[in-house]
């Protein structure tokens, strides 16, 4: 049995930070759902497959482990191709494929593996772990996720392109018809407008012991 801590939330909101550094703290496994997605929106675009043709059969040829936090995809390390723009739209775009959803179910499930974990990601306490013993909903204003982009210096955006692309995402990960982005009625809102990541943090971890 884990004991899994779901913290889901927009693209922006700083999650992955406040999570990996509450497991850290918390001294529990962290996993970070969202290169799932991206792993495959990789995978896709390095076979030449286009995103609205992924099937069963090209998700079969991904084999798809976490070892640690570490994400691999047919035995090779993936970490700065998933971080890449490009990458995480293609990730939001294939996230709405009810094959991707299925497909990365037992994936997720399987990484839980009996640990105490803390778990990120869009669907982590409605969809994926439905009983997880805690549940964070951590969000922020999309002109807090842009500006913190921003700052964050991804390279020649601009701060109108950045909050846009955020917005998009927004809209696609919430109004998709499998798995939407939504608080699940248990979790706890976290608005982190106007607040740091320690504090955030600190505020979690509080929660949770
Ligand atoms: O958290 P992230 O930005 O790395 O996620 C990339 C995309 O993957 C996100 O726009 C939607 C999708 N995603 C999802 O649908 N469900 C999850 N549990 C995690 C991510």
């Amino acid at each position: 049995m884990s004991t899994v801590v779901a913290i889901d939330g927009p693209a922006g909101a700083g999650k992955s930070t406040v999570a990996r550094l509450v497991a850290e703290r918390l001294n529990y496994a962290y996993i970070n759902t969202g290169s799932l997605y991206r792993a495959l929106a990789y995978a896709a675009t390095a076979a030449g497959v286009p995103f609205s043709e992924i099937d069963q059969n090209f998700l079969n040829s991904c084999q798809l482990e976490f070892r640690g936090a570490d994400l691999y995809c047919n035995g090779k390390l993936l970490s700065a191709e998933l971080r890449a723009p490009e990458c995480a739209r293609g990730a939001s775009v294939i996230s709405a494929n009810p094959l991707v959803r299925d497909y990365l179910m037992p994936v997720q499930r399987n990484s839980a593996n009996g640990q105490w974990i803390v778990m990120e990601g869009r669907d982590i306490g409605t969809v994926v772990f439905p009983d997880a013993e805690k549940k964070f909903f951590v969000t922020a204003s999309a002109e807090e996720r842009a500006r913190r982009r921003m700052l964050q210096g991804e390279a020649g955006a601009d701060f109108a392109a950045i909050l846009a692309d955020i917005k998009a995402r927004d809209e696609r990960d919430t109004n998709r018809a499998v798995a939407p982005l939504k608080q699940a009625p248990d979790a706890e809102l976290v608005d982190t407008t106007g607040m740091d990541i320690n504090e955030v943090v600190e505020y979690i971890c509080s929660r949770c012991r």
